[in-house]
């Protein structure tokens, strides 16, 4: 019987290196093209549960589309599949929403600064609830994380709670999203693609209902009339934007997070918000103060100090 060892040869392993690179290069480009067309969007019309259902509906309908067109083939799906994506969707739906609400009401590197402090989330949910342990240097870079995330937000010119809060669920909703979906696709035929599809799928009928009752159809009707007027006809462009590049850097970066492990995908998303914060603060000419700046660089920098602890 022959040996069961995985030598990866040199030729491989830097192929493997650069497929990763591409990944991440596109899923931080993409991410950051959605963050600038989602924040004019609702800079214009504020109904953040809309545009997140249309994030999905529209990552929805390109996917059913690719499928009925044998662009991408159709995955080979079970109730038990179903069964096992719903708690990823609940969570992703959640953290989508959370997020949206989030940056509805503050500036887009405000809400990435909060949501760079996602690793100590990640900690704190595997310890509590996974009972899992970590060496102390894992639980000292949360200092810095915690301490720079706090920084940045009781110096943010422009603070508002529920801006804050929003971009907090997000993070502990995305936790338990990356921990189930990685469970969930360990094993499974189901691609990152299409793992990615199905979920945008059913977080699009779990959050539908909700945003009726949040905002409903005539809040958005008139708050559509008011956007049409301020930007002109180009505002549909706008939302079709958002929506495509929120689908588009969602799918790559469960493409990637097929190839590589989760501490690997979370350092990669870290880099990706240093990639918005400095682009949106550029774009939407966001006013910062020295200190401001401070705590993000010292909440990012403890990130890398847990990548490190952790590996
Ligand atoms: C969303 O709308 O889901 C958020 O903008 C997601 O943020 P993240 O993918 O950068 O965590």
């Amino acid at each position: 019987r022959p040996l069961d060892i995985n030598i990866e040869l040199p030729d491989e392993q830097s192929a493997q290196k650069l497929k990763i690179g591409i990944y991440f290069a596109t899923w931080w480009a993409l991410n950051v093209v959605f963050n600038i067309y989602n924040k004019k969007v609702l800079n214009a019309f504020p109904y953040p549960w809309l545009t997140s259902t249309l994030s999905l509906a529209c990552g929805s309908l390109m996917m059913l589309v690719s499928w009925a067109i044998r662009i991408a083939d159709a995955p080979k799906t079970d109730l038990e599949f179903w069964k096992t994506l719903f708690p990823v969707a609940v969570a992703h739906t959640i953290g989508h929403v959370a997020a949206t609400v989030s940056m509805s009401k503050v500036a887009v590197s405000f809400t990435h600064i909060i949501k760079s402090g996602e690793p100590a989330f990640s900690v704190l949910v595997s310890r509590f609830f996974m009972g899992e342990t970590f060496p102390l240097p894992v639980y000292l870079s949360l200092l810095p994380i915690i301490g720079g995330c706090a920084l940045a937000a009781i110096t943010e010119l422009n603070f508002n709670i529920t801006g804050f809060m929003g971009a907090m669920i997000s993070n502990l909703a995305f936790v338990f999203r990356n921990i189930f979906s990685k469970k969930g696709m360990k094993g499974k035929s189901v691609s990152g693609m299409n793992y990615y599809a199905c979920l945008s799928m059913m977080s699009l009928v779990i959050l539908t209902p909700f945003a009726i009752a949040v905002e409903g159809p005539q809040m958005w009707a008139a708050g559509w009339q008011n956007a049409v007027s301020q930007v002109g006809p180009n505002f549909v462009w706008w939302v079709v934007a958002q929506s495509v590049f929120y689908h588009l850097y969602n799918q790559v970066s469960y493409m990637s997070l097929d190839q590589i492990s989760p501490l690997t995908f979370s350092i990669g998303n870290t880099m990706k918000r240093i990639s918005v914060i400095v682009a949106s603060i550029i774009i939407f000419h966001t006013p910062i103060q020295p200190v401001n700046a401070l705590g993000a660089a010292i909440a990012i920098f403890g990130t890398f100090l847990y990548s490190q602890a952790k590996q």
